[in-house]
């Protein structure tokens, strides 16, 4: 039996509409002074020397984690007022009730270039945000996959990626690129092709919510 289906179009709709339903954000932008990046970069390099923080296993390719409380210090002050703005505009933007914001967490990474990092999402914040500070050239970036990954059970072969069946972002790192997206997201870092004498260095951040969340059964008090 020949397969007539197309030989003869049907009506299409009149006045046709496509929503883009509940979408995941991905807030970015570059610091205006990049020299602030360099002056971070001394002071973690200070930390990795003082041995504070979490150095990479003996052996293994380098994986430097700092302390995750580097908000507190006054080195990063600049940042940090950069991402209380940003963090602030953002929660505005959800129309977020709040007393107040801050970062519970920030820590930074040097590591070799090429070190990929599995995916994973940051618990107990809302926002959460990277910096690049140092980001040898083909070093590995920083992706994003699609927080609604069980819509992918059955998974066609796309001719072309676009936005409606895209599940992976990503943006070639760039020193002084801050990202900022929902905690949820679930995020890892590619294997880089870097030539492996300079290190990659990203700052990580959370952010959450100070006030009374007042609603009936899941009522939250945030100190
Ligand atoms: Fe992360």
């Amino acid at each position: 039996m020949p397969d007539n289906r197309a030989a003869a179009r049907a009506p299409e709709l009149i006045t046709k509409q496509m929503f883009m339903l509940f979408p995941t954000p991905m807030f970015t932008g570059m610091l205006p002074d990049l020299s602030v990046c360099d002056r971070i970069e001394k002071k973690l390099r200070e930390l990795q020397r003082s041995g504070k923080g979490f150095p990479s296993p003996g052996g293994m390719i380098l994986a430097y984690m700092t302390p995750d409380d580097l908000q507190n210090l006054p080195e990063m002050k600049e940042v940090v007022d950069v991402i209380m703005e940003e963090s602030g505009i953002i929660l505005d933007a959800y129309t977020i009730k709040r007393e107040s914001h801050y970062i519970t967490n920030m820590w930074a990474n040097i590591a070799n270039p090429n070190r990929r990092h599995n995916f994973h999402i940051h618990p107990n914040c809302l926002l959460s945000g990277i910096v690049y500070i140092k980001t040898p050239k083909n070093c590995g970036r920083t992706i994003f996959a699609s927080p609604r990954m069980n819509s992918k059970n059955i998974e066609p072969t796309y001719v072309q990626k676009n936005e409606l069946n895209a599940d992976i972002f990503s943006m070639p790192p760039e020193k002084g690129r801050m990202m900022i997206w929902p905690s949820h997201v679930p995020h890892a870092v590619e294997q880089g092709t870097a030539d492996e004498a300079e290190d990659r260095i990203v700052l990580a951040f959370n952010v959450m919510i100070r006030g009374l969340i007042e609603q009936t059964t899941a009522r939250l008090v945030l100190r």
